[in-house]
Order: structure tokens, then sequence, then C-alpha cells
């Protein structure tokens, strides 16, 4: 079976981290992201897997050459402007007579495909939408499905009492399982949106479209600064099911520094006496100087916090320079390169 990953946008939410490194390949506990999608495909036996780009494809194409490495068969198509979602799912998928699973570029889950696809053949459906329900309906479109999982209508960021009064709190949780019949809803060549346009007009067509609520599964996005924190804290929490992390090996960890068990720290870190690391990733050459703290946060590659530094709850990006003293807490997110003076506090 095929999948397309869109992964294709210009993350912007997710400034100023993806201003260097495209949203699909952000690490999240120091793997780039797109390879637990791919791990979650694989799984299913969807192993043949189209990665849909239009933004900085250039850092993305070949990344992983033709998947080998990861038991599936990549490939890569680039739009010469973007197509938007349902747009780039006609690019990707062109010509293709067989069932694709199409898989926003931003999703982590350790959902099992497998049964949302048993289930959407047993239905003899057209499209499938796996939903998921959250708490504040306010941030999403709703989705309405009846008792049977027919999806009757979309409903745009709902005030939370009128979700309430209709009693509708799942969401579209960016996986989709397609026949081939959708692809003639996106003209070629032209812009359109699964959302907005493609699923609407799958109802209004009486197409047999049903929802599928992944429920006791983790479902996340990745795609604003908070949810990026939480996801990686999350991996090391072990509220996800199914990941391997990688390993903690090859690097240099003083016997007075403080490494917890949570906490995943790439080849090549230095860690001075003192030093504490708790529930935290640390990617490949950071450098902790002594008595520095570093606690629930992400630190990019090559970053070096100064001796007295402390960084909770923060994500620090690729190549800075954190000060000596300085503090960083509370969800400041900071962008390659950036340098800190001593004693700053953000
Ligand atoms: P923001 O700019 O922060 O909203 O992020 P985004 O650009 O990723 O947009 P959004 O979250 O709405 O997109 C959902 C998924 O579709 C993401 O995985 C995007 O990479 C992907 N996507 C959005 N637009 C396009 C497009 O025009 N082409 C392709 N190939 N993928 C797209």
């Amino acid at each position: 079976m095929k999948a397309v990953i869109l992964a294709g946008g210009k993350g912007t939410r997710l400034r100023p981290l993806t201003i260097y490194t495209p949203k699909p390949i952000v690490p999240v506990v120091n793997r780039p992201f797109l390879e637990y999608q791919i791990e979650v495909l694989r799984r299913a036996g969807v192993d043949d897997i189209v990665i849909s780009l239009s933004y900085q494809p250039d850092k993305i194409e070949h990344f992983w050459g033709d998947g080998s490495g990861l038991g599936v068969r990549l490939s890569y198509i680039t739009e010469a402007s973007p197509l938007g979602t349902g747009g780039a799912y006609r690019f990707a998928a062109d010509g293709c007579e067989t069932t694709t699973v199409v898989v926003n570029g931003d999703i982590l889950t350790d959902i099992d495909l497998s049964a949302v696809i048993r289930t959407h053949k047993e239905r003899k459906a057209i499209a499938t939408l796996t939903l998921t329900k959250v708490e504040d309906t306010s941030r999403y479109g709703l989705v309405e499905t009846n008792v049977d999982g027919a999806i009757l209508r979309f409903l745009e960021k709902p005030k939370p009492e009128e979700a309430a009064a209709i009693g509708v709190n799942t969401v579209n949780a960016g996986i989709y399982i397609l026949e081939p019949e959708v692809l003639s809803l996106a003209p070629k060549g032209e812009n359109r949106s699964f959302e907005t346009q493609i699923m609407p007009e799958i109802i209004e067509r009486g197409m047999p479209f049903f929802g599928h609520v992944i429920e006791s599964t983790y479902w996340s996005d990745i795609g604003t600064p908070a949810t990026y924190l939480a996801a990686n804290l999350d991996l090391l929490n072990g509220n996800i099911r199914g990941f391997d992390l990688p390993k903690n090996t090859g690097s240099d960890v003083a016997t007075a520094a403080v490494v917890d068990g949570l906490s995943r720290i790439a080849e090549d870190c230095n860690i001075k006496p003192g030093a504490e690391i708790r529930c935290s990733v640390l990617g490949r050459g950071v450098l902790v100087e002594e008595k520095a703290i570093v606690e629930n946060s992400v630190i990019w590659p090559h970053t070096r916090i100064a001796a007295g530094a402390v960084i909770r709850d923060s994500v620090v990006g690729r190549s800075c320079h954190i000060g000596r003293k300085a503090i960083v807490t509370n969800g400041a997110i900071l962008g390659d390169k950036t340098q800190l003076t001593d004693y700053t506090q953000v």
C-alpha cells in the first residue's frame, strides 16, 4: 500500500526553529521527526512512501535516500509552487490505482494504522478520516459524525458553548485513508485544501466517508513550540509507546555531573562536573559547563551552555551560546545561533 506524507508546509508557527530546519526534519529526541511517521506506516505494512515537499525541499530531498535503511521504499516529490494539502496529494498520488494513506507531516502518534485501514475496507469507504477527541475545542475545526461513524459536517472553530450544545469534541487527526476516486476532486496542478474544499465536497457528493476515532492512542502535533517541547517530553516520560529512543553513548559525562534516567544525550556531548541534566534532550556536540542546569528542555546540536546557566522548560536551537549564569525558562524558544551574554534572563 502507498502513503503520501504531506511535508511541504512552511511551518511558520514553529519559527524560529524552522528557519534553517524544515519541520519534517526537526529533531524529536534526536531523531528527524518524519522517522516516527515512517515507522508507524511501516508497522502497518505501508512501505511505499512518497514524501511530498514544497518548502526548503533541498534540505529533505534524498535525506533518507531510497529508505532502505528504514525498511521502506521512499521517494520524494517537489511542487513547483505550494499546492495546499489536497493539491499536494493529487500531485504525489496522480495515477495511483490503490488505497492511499495520507499523513500530515507534523502529527506524532503511535496509532495502529492497520486497524484503521481494516475498518475502512470493511465499511467500503471511499474516504476515512482519523479523528481525535480534544478538551479545548476552540483551537480546532470540529468533525461531526452519526452513530455509524459517517461524517456529517465540519464546523470551523466553534465557540466552546456552541460545541458543547451539539456535543461534538472530535477533530481531524491529520491521517486520511483514501480511494483513488478522491483524486478527481483535486484538479491537476491547482491549489486545494483537504480541510476546507475536498472533504466538504466528499460529503456533498454523498460518497461513503467515515470518521475513525483513535482512542487510547497518543496523538499530538509538533507544529507549535509548546507542542514540540511537549512531544519531546512525552517521549522521554514514556507517554508514547512503541518507539525506541536513541541510546546515550559516545559522550563525555563527568562523574560529578548528574544525568537522570529520563534524559537522552547524543554523541560528542561534554558535561562538566556539577552540571545537572534532568528530563531533557541534548543534541550532538552540546557542551554543558560546570554547575549548569538543564531541566525539561531540548537543546539542539553544538550549543554551549556556560557555567552556572539554568535552562528550564525551554528549547534552545543549534549552535547557540548561553552565557554564564544566564537563565532561560518558561517556554522560551531560542533560534539557531542565539548568543546570550552572561547573566541574561529570558
Ligand atoms: P504553519 O505554517 O505553522 O501553519 O504549518 P504548515 O505550513 O505545516 O501548515 P499546516 O500545519 O496547515 O499543514 C499540515 C501539513 O500539510 C503539514 O505537514 C505541512 O507540511 C503540509 N502542507 C501544508 N501545505 C502544503 C503544501 O502546499 N504542499 C505540501 N506538499 N505540503 C503541505
